[in-house]
């Protein structure tokens, strides 16, 4: 009797996930893996959402949360940027698929007024605001360019026109919101896409049920 309830919760599986982009691109591949999410996370203030399966379960979370969740084991796996995953350092996680969503670029930005080239040539000492402080720190100092980074939490486009910072690191898409605020992307510093995050004690432990899931995610995330 012990040996079947440790046996049915082990085989429980919480995927974590976070509102907007991420859950609603991550709708095809879960589809595709044969799960349907039964309640609707921008309507819901359920933060425990159920599937048609019993024993699924999606925990909707901050997508920079996600990796902490994984790591933890509190979510067997979940779905996060590779921005998110540079930020949170990787500890604890298996990272075995690129689901091709949520795809956009990381760039350093300017005021177009602004000649960072010049700046930087000339060895000034750059105020960079930005969210991801780690990738940021790592692309200065690759480089050479001496900075300090401002920490921002959101609205990162506003800091240069208001005079927190000379440029910015963020996210960049489709290019509106810098062109919306007059500023220029002036270095690419890499291409985000959002991963597939695995607890490693998860993947040993659940193997059975969440393998066939993984597979379905890697067989419908085409880039
Ligand atoms: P938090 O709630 O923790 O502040 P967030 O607001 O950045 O996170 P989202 O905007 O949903 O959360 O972004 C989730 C992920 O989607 C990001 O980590 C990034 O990988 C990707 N992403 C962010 N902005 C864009 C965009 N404009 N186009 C495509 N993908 C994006
Ligand atoms: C992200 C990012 C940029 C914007 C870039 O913000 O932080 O501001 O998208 O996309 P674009 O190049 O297509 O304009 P998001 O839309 O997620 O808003 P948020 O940061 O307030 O969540």
């Amino acid at each position: 009797m012990m040996n079947a309830t440790a046996n049915n919760q082990s085989q429980q599986l919480i995927l974590a996930l976070s509102k907007g982009r991420i859950f609603e691109e991550t709708q095809p591949l879960l589809e595709a893996a044969g799960i349907t999410v039964t309640e609707d996370p921008e309507t819901s203030r359920k933060l425990i959402l159920p599937t048609n399966h019993d024993n699924i379960k999606v925990i909707i979370v901050r997508a920079t949360d996600v990796p902490t969740y994984v790591q933890y084991g509190a979510a067997d796996f979940g779905v996060a940027g590779k921005d998110v995953l540079q930020e949170h350092g990787g500890a604890g996680l298996y990272q075995p698929v690129d689901l091709h969503i949520a795809k956009c670029h990381l760039s350093v930005a300017a005021p177009k007024g602004f000649d960072y080239a010049n700046a930087v040539r000339k060895g000034a000492r750059l105020r960079v605001a930005t969210k991801y402080a780690q990738a940021a720190r790592e692309h200065f100092a690759a480089k050479g360019v001496h900075v300090d980074i401002i920490k921002l939490y959101g609205s990162i486009e506003l800091a240069p026109l208001v005079g927190l910072s000379e440029a910015i690191v963020d996210l960049v898409s489709t290019g509106n919101t810098l062109r919306a605020n007059d500023l220029v992307e002036v270095e690419h510093i890499a291409d985000i896409s959002s991963r597939l995050v695995v607890n490693q004690a998860a993947l040993k432990l659940k193997r059975d049920i969440l393998q066939p899931i993984l597979d379905a995610f890697g067989r419908a995330s085409v880039e």
